[in-house]
């Protein structure tokens, strides 16, 4: 732990990149609600995700659903219905968001829309003065990421990311325990996901369904021609809106062990793994490892979109090597192991979302950074976005420790960023 190399990577010391000044240790005086005042959230995307959280949110103390969005009109019934005996007030309807925004009543803005929504919708909530709760991954670019970042620091928002294990106390518990040396130096983590999906087929040019607005589903993105396999939820294995396995729950699991490890942003990417187990319309990696190099340490991402077997017989998980022991980390839990590979002690409890939703309402009423902090939340969706540019181009990537940017590829420093329609390019104002 005290090579000159290891307090370099360090969370604790090192400096974050020139565009990204603020370090998420420095808590800002943000509140700007008492603990009695009610919350008003506005929610966008409300077909699958978004209605948990609109539940979620309706659930907690002094806050209220005012308004769902979504570009699906289908949608819109399930985002109501979703906090239906939660409270009396049935949401407002929206189909473009910049209207919801426009509503000053609104403290809170949820993004559950696709990727290629997240961080300008982010960027969109903080310019009218909204806290924001974003959907994982927060951004769809490395780019974005850095602009949502300042975006949250320019309007003093309270701006967390969907990492709800993050605030998890039992998952809390077992990190501290990392840090606290219990099993020694961690040189090495794991983290996989494994899960059976099916194939999406090969998709149709048809006719718009009378049900979407297309136009702004697509919104921030240039223009693609509608196929009838994307919407809803197959988006996520295209590039132009999504960000494969590794966006969906890789950064779940990298974001556990980024926590663990105490480390910011890599000094090398190496990937590997294709598109093996369906011909279909799909582009993002069905089969992938993904190693990150942290100097003197690394992680290693599995996913297996495919096929249920993971490591230890789960789908999700986490393991931290340390120099004496070992401490795998499950979604409820955790167990320690010595290096004879016996177990020494296990310790479980719950999972869910609401310590999560709290964090983030008790930043907004008291200050201080959430525990998933924006900044927090970039860092960890970086590492996908690196994981992914690496498998696109086909290479290995050397990056900056300070920020992560990729250093001496001009090709693949071309997809730090991206096109966006006419008039979309998000802006902080
Ligand atoms: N934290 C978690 O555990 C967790 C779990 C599931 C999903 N997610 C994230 O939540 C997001 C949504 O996931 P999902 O499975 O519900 O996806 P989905 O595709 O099923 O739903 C997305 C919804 O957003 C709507 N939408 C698209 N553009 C919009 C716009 N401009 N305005 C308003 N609504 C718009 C769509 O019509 C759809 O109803 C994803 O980014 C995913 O990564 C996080």
């Amino acid at each position: 732990m005290s090579s000159p190399s290891r307090r370099f990577f360090l969370k604790s010391t090192v400096a974050t990149g020139a565009t990204l000044t603020a370090t998420a240790s420095v808590a800002p005086k943000t509140a700007s609600a008492s603990a009695n005042e009610t919350l008003v959230v506005g929610v966008m995307g409300v077909n699958g995700r978004g209605s948990s959280l609109a539940r979620g949110f309706a659930q907690q103390d002094n806050c209220e659903v005012s308004a769902v969005c979504d570009v699906d009109s289908r949608a819109i019934a399930k985002g109501q219905a979703a906090v239906e005996g939660l409270q009396k007030r049935v949401p407002n309807a929206f189909s473009d968001i910049r209207k919801m925004l426009e509503d000053e009543s609104l403290d809170i803005l949820v993004v559950a829309a696709p990727n290629h929504w997240h961080a300008p919708a982010t960027i969109l909530g903080c310019n009218h003065n909204k806290h924001v709760y974003v959907e994982k991954p927060c951004s769809h670019t490395p780019w974005e990421g850095e602009m949502a970042v300042k975006a949250s620091r320019h309007h003093n928002r309270v701006v967390t990311m969907g990492s709800q294990r993050r605030s998890r106390e039992i998952l809390q518990e077992g990190i501290q325990r990392i840090h606290d040396g219990e099993i020694g130096d961690v040189l090495y983590s794991r983290c996989w996901y494994s899960n059976r999906r099916g194939s999406i087929g090969k998709g149709k040019n048809v006719e718009l369904p009378e049900w979407l607005d297309y136009e702004l589903w697509q919104g921030p993105c240039t223009e693609q021609p509608f196929k009838d396999n994307l919407v809803h939820y197959n988006w996520h294995w295209h590039w132009h809106w999504g960000n494969g396995e590794l966006g969906n729950n890789g950064v779940h699991a990298l974001d556990v062990a980024r926590w663990g490890m105490q480390v910011d942003y890599p000094t090398r990417v190496v990937s590997g793994g294709g598109r093996y187990r369906f011909d279909d319309d799909q582009e993002t990696a069905d089969t992938h490892l993904v190693s990150f190099e942290f100097g003197d340490r690394m992680m290693m991402w599995e996913g297996l979109s495919w096929s249920p077997h993971g490591l230890y017989e789960s789908g999700f998980g986490v393991t931290f090597h340390g120099t004496n022991g070992m401490l795998h980390m499950f979604d409820t839990g955790f167990r320690i192991y010595d290096m004879q590979r016996k177990v020494v002690d296990e310790v479980t409890g719950s999972g869910g979302d609401s310590e999560h939703f709290n964090d983030f309402l008790g930043c907004i009423r008291e200050g201080g950074r959430p525990t998933a902090d924006i900044e927090e939340g970039h860092k960890s969706t970086l590492l996908c976005h690196l994981g992914n540019i690496a498998q696109q181009t086909g290479r290995s990537l050397d990056t900056d420790p300070t920020n992560g940017h990729i250093l001496d590829d001009a090709e693949a420093s071309k997809l730090w960023t991206k096109d966006y329609r006419e008039g979309w390019t998000p802006t902080i104002s």
